[in-house]
Protein backbone atom coordinates (compact mmCIF):
# COMPACT_ATOMS: atom_id res chain seq x y z
CA UNK A 1 0.00 0.00 0.00
CA UNK A 2 1.45 3.25 -0.42
CA UNK A 3 2.02 5.78 2.23
CA UNK A 4 -0.47 8.52 0.97
CA UNK A 5 -3.16 5.67 1.38
CA UNK A 6 -1.94 4.08 4.79
CA UNK A 7 -2.25 7.57 6.35
CA UNK A 8 -5.24 8.58 4.97
CA UNK A 9 -7.38 5.39 5.90
CA UNK A 10 -8.07 4.80 9.30
CA UNK A 11 -6.21 3.25 12.10
CA UNK A 12 -6.65 -0.06 12.54
CA UNK A 13 -5.66 -2.25 15.86
CA UNK A 14 -1.92 -3.25 14.53
CA UNK A 15 -0.79 0.74 13.39
CA UNK A 16 -1.96 1.85 16.88
CA UNK A 17 0.33 -0.95 18.40
CA UNK A 18 2.67 -0.28 16.11
CA UNK A 19 3.03 3.51 17.64
CA UNK A 20 2.57 2.29 20.77
CA UNK A 21 5.34 0.34 20.34
CA UNK A 22 7.40 3.19 18.64
CA UNK A 23 6.57 5.23 21.64
CA UNK A 24 7.68 2.70 24.27
CA UNK A 25 11.15 2.27 22.43
CA UNK A 26 11.94 5.84 22.16
CA UNK A 27 12.24 4.65 18.42
CA UNK A 28 9.04 7.09 17.37
CA UNK A 29 9.22 10.14 17.31
CA UNK A 30 5.81 11.70 18.53
CA UNK A 31 3.27 13.92 16.95
CA UNK A 32 0.00 14.59 18.02
CA UNK A 33 -1.78 12.90 15.45
CA UNK A 34 -0.32 9.66 16.70
CA UNK A 35 -1.09 10.77 20.26
CA UNK A 36 -5.06 11.61 18.71
CA UNK A 37 -4.85 8.04 16.62
CA UNK A 38 -4.02 6.37 20.15
CA UNK A 39 -6.03 7.95 22.39
CA UNK A 40 -9.49 7.57 20.28
CA UNK A 41 -8.04 3.71 19.49
CA UNK A 42 -9.63 0.97 21.71
CA UNK A 43 -6.09 -0.18 22.75
CA UNK A 44 -5.93 0.90 26.32
CA UNK A 45 -5.29 -2.01 28.06
CA UNK A 46 -2.28 -2.52 25.70
CA UNK A 47 -0.83 0.57 26.02
CA UNK A 48 -1.65 0.61 30.08
CA UNK A 49 0.65 -2.41 29.70
CA UNK A 50 3.42 -0.94 27.82
CA UNK A 51 3.65 2.02 29.93
CA UNK A 52 3.72 -0.45 33.10
CA UNK A 53 7.14 -1.83 31.48
CA UNK A 54 8.50 1.08 31.10
CA UNK A 55 7.49 2.49 34.05
CA UNK A 56 9.37 -0.97 35.69
CA UNK A 57 12.58 -0.38 33.42
CA UNK A 58 13.20 3.36 34.21
CA UNK A 59 11.59 4.08 37.90
CA UNK A 60 11.99 0.04 39.33
CA UNK A 61 8.20 -0.75 41.47
CA UNK A 62 9.19 1.47 44.06
CA UNK A 63 6.36 4.13 44.86
CA UNK A 64 6.90 7.90 46.24
CA UNK A 65 4.25 8.43 48.78
CA UNK A 66 4.30 12.16 49.94
CA UNK A 67 2.78 14.15 51.79
CA UNK A 68 0.89 17.31 50.64
CA UNK A 69 -0.13 20.15 52.96
CA UNK A 70 -2.48 22.35 51.91
CA UNK A 71 -1.87 25.54 53.59
CA UNK A 72 -3.80 28.38 52.39
CA UNK A 73 -7.75 27.92 50.33
CA UNK A 74 -7.60 31.80 49.75
CA UNK A 75 -6.46 32.55 45.94
CA UNK A 76 -6.72 35.63 43.79
CA UNK A 77 -7.09 33.66 40.37
CA UNK A 78 -10.55 32.80 38.55
CA UNK A 79 -10.15 29.84 37.26
CA UNK A 80 -13.71 28.69 36.13
CA UNK A 81 -13.48 25.28 37.01
CA UNK A 82 -12.17 25.61 40.64
CA UNK A 83 -14.24 25.59 43.57
CA UNK A 84 -11.74 28.00 45.28
CA UNK A 85 -11.64 30.30 42.56
CA UNK A 86 -11.87 34.28 44.16
CA UNK A 87 -15.55 34.61 43.18
CA UNK A 88 -16.65 31.75 45.06
CA UNK A 89 -17.82 33.41 48.18
CA UNK A 90 -19.81 30.11 49.74
CA UNK A 91 -15.77 28.90 50.63
CA UNK A 92 -14.81 29.10 54.43
CA UNK A 93 -11.52 30.69 54.00
CA UNK A 94 -8.42 29.53 56.15
CA UNK A 95 -4.56 30.23 56.25
CA UNK A 96 -2.27 28.28 58.30
CA UNK A 97 0.29 30.21 60.41
CA UNK A 98 4.04 29.85 59.13
CA UNK A 99 4.44 28.11 62.96
CA UNK A 100 1.33 25.95 61.81
CA UNK A 101 2.67 24.68 58.63
CA UNK A 102 6.38 23.59 60.28
CA UNK A 103 4.51 21.79 62.62
CA UNK A 104 2.75 20.14 60.42
CA UNK A 105 5.83 19.15 58.30
CA UNK A 106 7.54 17.81 61.34
CA UNK A 107 3.90 15.53 62.16
CA UNK A 108 4.27 14.29 58.37
CA UNK A 109 8.13 13.59 58.87
CA UNK A 110 7.49 11.86 61.86
CA UNK A 111 4.84 10.05 60.49
CA UNK A 112 7.49 8.65 57.92
CA UNK A 113 7.20 10.85 55.34
CA UNK A 114 10.49 12.18 53.30
CA UNK A 115 8.88 14.28 50.90
CA UNK A 116 6.48 16.84 51.37
CA UNK A 117 4.78 19.42 49.25
CA UNK A 118 3.15 23.01 50.23
CA UNK A 119 0.69 24.02 48.14
CA UNK A 120 -1.60 26.69 48.54
CA UNK A 121 -4.20 28.80 46.46
CA UNK A 122 -2.39 31.76 44.65
CA UNK A 123 -1.68 33.76 48.21
CA UNK A 124 0.25 36.62 47.97
CA UNK A 125 -0.55 37.50 51.59
CA UNK A 126 2.43 35.11 52.17
CA UNK A 127 4.99 37.19 51.09
CA UNK A 128 8.76 35.90 49.41
CA UNK A 129 10.45 35.86 52.09
CA UNK A 130 7.28 34.65 54.72
CA UNK A 131 8.01 31.03 52.14
CA UNK A 132 11.26 31.29 52.33
CA UNK A 133 11.60 31.26 55.89
CA UNK A 134 8.84 28.26 55.87
CA UNK A 135 10.72 26.18 53.48
CA UNK A 136 14.13 26.54 55.18
CA UNK A 137 12.61 25.47 58.21
CA UNK A 138 10.95 22.35 56.55
CA UNK A 139 13.66 21.16 54.76
CA UNK A 140 15.42 21.55 58.51
CA UNK A 141 12.55 18.67 59.18
CA UNK A 142 15.20 16.49 57.71
CA UNK A 143 13.13 15.51 54.88
CA UNK A 144 14.81 14.67 51.60
CA UNK A 145 12.66 16.76 49.41
CA UNK A 146 10.00 19.88 49.41
CA UNK A 147 7.76 20.52 46.06
CA UNK A 148 6.03 24.46 46.18
CA UNK A 149 2.72 24.64 44.40
CA UNK A 150 2.21 28.19 45.17
CA UNK A 151 0.68 29.04 41.72
CA UNK A 152 2.35 31.88 39.78
CA UNK A 153 4.65 34.41 41.02
CA UNK A 154 8.06 36.47 40.27
CA UNK A 155 10.94 34.77 38.64
CA UNK A 156 12.99 36.65 41.82
CA UNK A 157 10.67 34.87 44.39
CA UNK A 158 11.44 31.33 42.04
CA UNK A 159 14.62 32.08 42.65
CA UNK A 160 14.88 32.66 45.99
CA UNK A 161 12.90 29.44 47.47
CA UNK A 162 15.15 27.34 45.56
CA UNK A 163 17.95 28.84 47.03
CA UNK A 164 15.70 28.37 50.62
CA UNK A 165 16.10 24.34 49.59
CA UNK A 166 12.82 23.70 47.68
CA UNK A 167 13.56 21.10 45.13
CA UNK A 168 10.49 20.75 42.80
CA UNK A 169 7.58 23.40 42.00
CA UNK A 170 4.11 22.20 40.54
CA UNK A 171 2.38 24.53 38.02
CA UNK A 172 -0.04 22.69 35.19
CA UNK A 173 -0.84 23.88 32.29
CA UNK A 174 -4.30 23.04 32.83
CA UNK A 175 -5.19 22.60 29.07
CA UNK A 176 -3.13 22.76 26.33
CA UNK A 177 -5.46 24.58 24.16
CA UNK A 178 -4.72 28.19 24.02
CA UNK A 179 -8.29 29.31 23.22
CA UNK A 180 -9.48 27.39 26.24
CA UNK A 181 -6.62 28.11 28.40
CA UNK A 182 -7.98 32.11 27.90
CA UNK A 183 -11.59 31.08 28.43
CA UNK A 184 -10.88 29.76 31.62
CA UNK A 185 -8.32 31.83 33.30
CA UNK A 186 -9.86 35.64 32.38
CA UNK A 187 -6.81 37.04 33.74
CA UNK A 188 -4.08 34.93 32.53
CA UNK A 189 -2.93 33.23 28.97
CA UNK A 190 -1.34 29.52 28.19
CA UNK A 191 1.73 31.13 26.61
CA UNK A 192 2.42 33.17 30.34
CA UNK A 193 1.93 29.38 32.05
CA UNK A 194 4.54 28.30 29.97
CA UNK A 195 6.75 31.16 30.61
CA UNK A 196 6.97 30.45 34.16
CA UNK A 197 7.50 26.95 33.53
CA UNK A 198 10.42 28.02 31.71
CA UNK A 199 11.20 30.36 34.48
CA UNK A 200 11.43 27.84 37.61
CA UNK A 201 12.79 25.21 35.63
CA UNK A 202 16.08 28.29 35.07
CA UNK A 203 15.64 28.88 38.97
CA UNK A 204 17.06 25.41 39.43
CA UNK A 205 13.48 23.49 40.03
CA UNK A 206 12.98 20.26 38.96
CA UNK A 207 9.15 21.32 37.47
CA UNK A 208 5.64 19.69 37.29
CA UNK A 209 3.03 20.39 35.01
CA UNK A 210 -0.28 18.55 33.83
CA UNK A 211 -3.75 18.42 32.90
CA UNK A 212 -7.61 18.07 33.09
CA UNK A 213 -8.80 15.42 31.25
CA UNK A 214 -12.64 16.19 29.78
CA UNK A 215 -12.95 19.75 31.04
CA UNK A 216 -15.93 21.29 28.74
CA UNK A 217 -14.70 21.64 25.21
CA UNK A 218 -11.63 19.46 25.32
CA UNK A 219 -11.28 16.49 22.73
CA UNK A 220 -9.12 13.77 22.46
CA UNK A 221 -7.03 16.69 19.89
CA UNK A 222 -6.78 18.36 23.05
CA UNK A 223 -4.96 15.64 24.99
CA UNK A 224 -2.83 14.82 22.46
CA UNK A 225 -1.81 19.00 22.31
CA UNK A 226 -1.48 18.57 26.62
CA UNK A 227 0.36 15.25 26.27
CA UNK A 228 2.87 16.86 23.44
CA UNK A 229 3.45 19.84 25.72
CA UNK A 230 4.26 17.77 28.14
CA UNK A 231 7.08 15.97 26.10
CA UNK A 232 8.33 19.43 24.89
CA UNK A 233 8.92 21.35 27.61
CA UNK A 234 10.52 17.88 29.62
CA UNK A 235 8.80 17.69 32.61
CA UNK A 236 9.91 16.15 35.58
CA UNK A 237 6.44 15.10 36.87
CA UNK A 238 2.93 15.20 35.59
CA UNK A 239 -0.35 15.70 37.81
CA UNK A 240 -3.33 14.50 35.27
CA UNK A 241 -6.88 13.69 36.74
CA UNK A 242 -10.59 13.75 35.61
CA UNK A 243 -12.45 17.27 35.78
CA UNK A 244 -14.73 16.81 38.60
CA UNK A 245 -17.41 19.68 38.25
CA UNK A 246 -18.00 21.63 41.00
CA UNK A 247 -21.82 23.28 41.68
CA UNK A 248 -20.14 26.75 42.82
CA UNK A 249 -18.35 27.28 39.65
CA UNK A 250 -19.16 28.52 36.34
CA UNK A 251 -18.64 25.01 34.97
CA UNK A 252 -21.81 23.68 37.58
CA UNK A 253 -23.69 20.76 35.90
CA UNK A 254 -20.97 20.26 33.14
CA UNK A 255 -20.34 16.51 32.78
CA UNK A 256 -16.78 14.81 35.09
CA UNK A 257 -13.98 13.66 32.63
CA UNK A 258 -13.63 10.24 32.00
CA UNK A 259 -11.56 8.12 33.95
CA UNK A 260 -10.40 5.82 31.34
CA UNK A 261 -9.54 8.67 29.05
CA UNK A 262 -7.20 9.84 32.27
CA UNK A 263 -5.54 6.54 32.43
CA UNK A 264 -4.71 6.41 29.18
CA UNK A 265 -3.24 9.91 29.34
CA UNK A 266 -1.60 9.19 32.30
CA UNK A 267 0.03 5.63 30.65
CA UNK A 268 1.03 7.79 27.61
CA UNK A 269 3.28 10.25 29.39
CA UNK A 270 4.95 7.31 31.10
CA UNK A 271 5.72 7.00 27.47
CA UNK A 272 6.60 10.19 26.68
CA UNK A 273 8.39 11.43 29.67
CA UNK A 274 9.66 7.60 30.78
CA UNK A 275 11.74 9.04 33.90
CA UNK A 276 9.46 11.49 34.97
CA UNK A 277 7.29 10.88 38.11
CA UNK A 278 3.56 10.39 37.83
CA UNK A 279 0.54 10.87 40.21
CA UNK A 280 -1.99 8.26 40.37
CA UNK A 281 -4.05 12.14 41.45
CA UNK A 282 -6.84 12.22 44.07
CA UNK A 283 -9.41 13.40 41.33
CA UNK A 284 -8.87 10.11 40.04
CA UNK A 285 -8.71 8.43 43.47
CA UNK A 286 -12.49 9.79 43.83
CA UNK A 287 -13.64 7.58 40.56
CA UNK A 288 -12.69 4.74 42.84
CA UNK A 289 -9.57 3.10 44.72
CA UNK A 290 -10.09 0.37 41.60
CA UNK A 291 -8.89 3.34 39.36
CA UNK A 292 -6.06 4.42 41.63
CA UNK A 293 -4.82 0.63 41.67
CA UNK A 294 -4.92 0.22 37.49
CA UNK A 295 -2.99 3.71 37.00
CA UNK A 296 -0.24 2.80 39.77
CA UNK A 297 -0.26 -0.48 36.87
CA UNK A 298 -0.33 1.82 33.78
CA UNK A 299 2.47 4.07 34.31
CA UNK A 300 1.94 6.41 37.62
CA UNK A 301 4.68 6.18 40.45
CA UNK A 302 4.04 8.17 42.82
CA UNK A 303 1.08 8.73 45.85
CA UNK A 304 0.24 12.04 47.18
CA UNK A 305 -1.76 12.51 50.68
CA UNK A 306 -3.18 15.33 52.60
CA UNK A 307 -1.81 15.70 56.15
CA UNK A 308 -3.45 19.13 56.92
CA UNK A 309 -6.20 18.97 59.78
CA UNK A 310 -9.07 17.66 58.75
CA UNK A 311 -11.24 20.62 59.37
CA UNK A 312 -8.59 22.36 56.28
CA UNK A 313 -8.93 19.69 54.23
CA UNK A 314 -12.53 19.81 53.78
CA UNK A 315 -12.59 23.68 52.79
CA UNK A 316 -9.17 22.81 50.63
CA UNK A 317 -12.90 22.04 47.94
CA UNK A 318 -11.48 22.54 44.29
CA UNK A 319 -14.25 19.62 43.08
CA UNK A 320 -16.32 18.08 45.56
CA UNK A 321 -15.18 14.94 47.36
CA UNK A 322 -16.48 13.42 50.44
CA UNK A 323 -14.11 12.87 53.44
CA UNK A 324 -13.73 9.42 54.23
CA UNK A 325 -12.77 8.04 57.93
CA UNK A 326 -10.90 10.38 59.62
CA UNK A 327 -7.76 9.19 60.60
CA UNK A 328 -4.14 9.95 61.92
CA UNK A 329 -1.63 11.33 59.65
CA UNK A 330 0.76 7.98 60.52
CA UNK A 331 -2.73 5.75 60.15
CA UNK A 332 -3.22 7.26 56.77
CA UNK A 333 0.45 6.35 55.72
CA UNK A 334 -0.03 3.03 56.77
CA UNK A 335 -3.22 2.31 55.22
CA UNK A 336 -1.79 3.46 51.88
CA UNK A 337 1.77 1.50 52.61
CA UNK A 338 -1.30 -1.89 52.88
CA UNK A 339 -2.47 -0.79 49.62
CA UNK A 340 0.32 -0.10 47.57
CA UNK A 341 2.30 -3.39 49.21
CA UNK A 342 -1.01 -5.17 47.70
CA UNK A 343 -0.26 -3.85 44.22
CA UNK A 344 2.84 -5.77 44.26
CA UNK A 345 5.05 -2.52 44.78
CA UNK A 346 6.93 -1.17 47.53
CA UNK A 347 7.29 2.58 49.24
CA UNK A 348 10.32 4.79 48.33
CA UNK A 349 12.31 5.14 51.90
CA UNK A 350 13.22 8.60 49.74
CA UNK A 351 11.65 11.33 48.38
N1 LIG B 1 -11.73 19.14 38.72
C1 LIG B 1 -10.56 18.50 38.65
N2 LIG B 1 -9.37 19.06 38.94
C2 LIG B 1 -9.40 20.34 39.33
N3 LIG B 1 -8.41 21.16 39.68
C3 LIG B 1 -8.93 22.34 40.01
N4 LIG B 1 -10.25 22.32 39.87
C4 LIG B 1 -10.58 21.08 39.44
C5 LIG B 1 -11.79 20.43 39.11
N5 LIG B 1 -12.96 21.05 39.19
C6 LIG B 1 -7.01 20.74 39.62
C7 LIG B 1 -6.21 21.62 38.71
C8 LIG B 1 -5.29 22.33 39.66
C9 LIG B 1 -5.20 21.37 40.82
C10 LIG B 1 -4.82 22.00 42.10
O1 LIG B 1 -6.47 20.82 40.91
O2 LIG B 1 -5.47 20.82 37.82
O3 LIG B 1 -4.03 22.57 39.13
Amino acid sequence: MRLKEKIERSMCASDVRDFIDGLASGQLIPTVKILEDILASDEGDYLLGAADAVRRKHKGDEIYLRAIIEFSNYCRRMCKYCGINAENSNVNRYRMSPADIVSNSCDAANAGYTSIILQSGEDVSYDGQTLAEIIRAVKGTGVDAVTLGFGERTAAEYRLWHEAGADRYLLKHETADSGLYAFLHPDSSLSERVWHLKALRESGFQIGSGFMVGLPGQTKLSHAKDLMLLYELGIDMAGIGPFISHPQTQLAGSSNGSADTTLMCVALARLLCPDSNLPATTALNLQGREYTRRVLAGGANVIMQKVEPHAYRMMYEIYPKEIKNIDTIKGERDAWVDFIESCGRTVSRRG
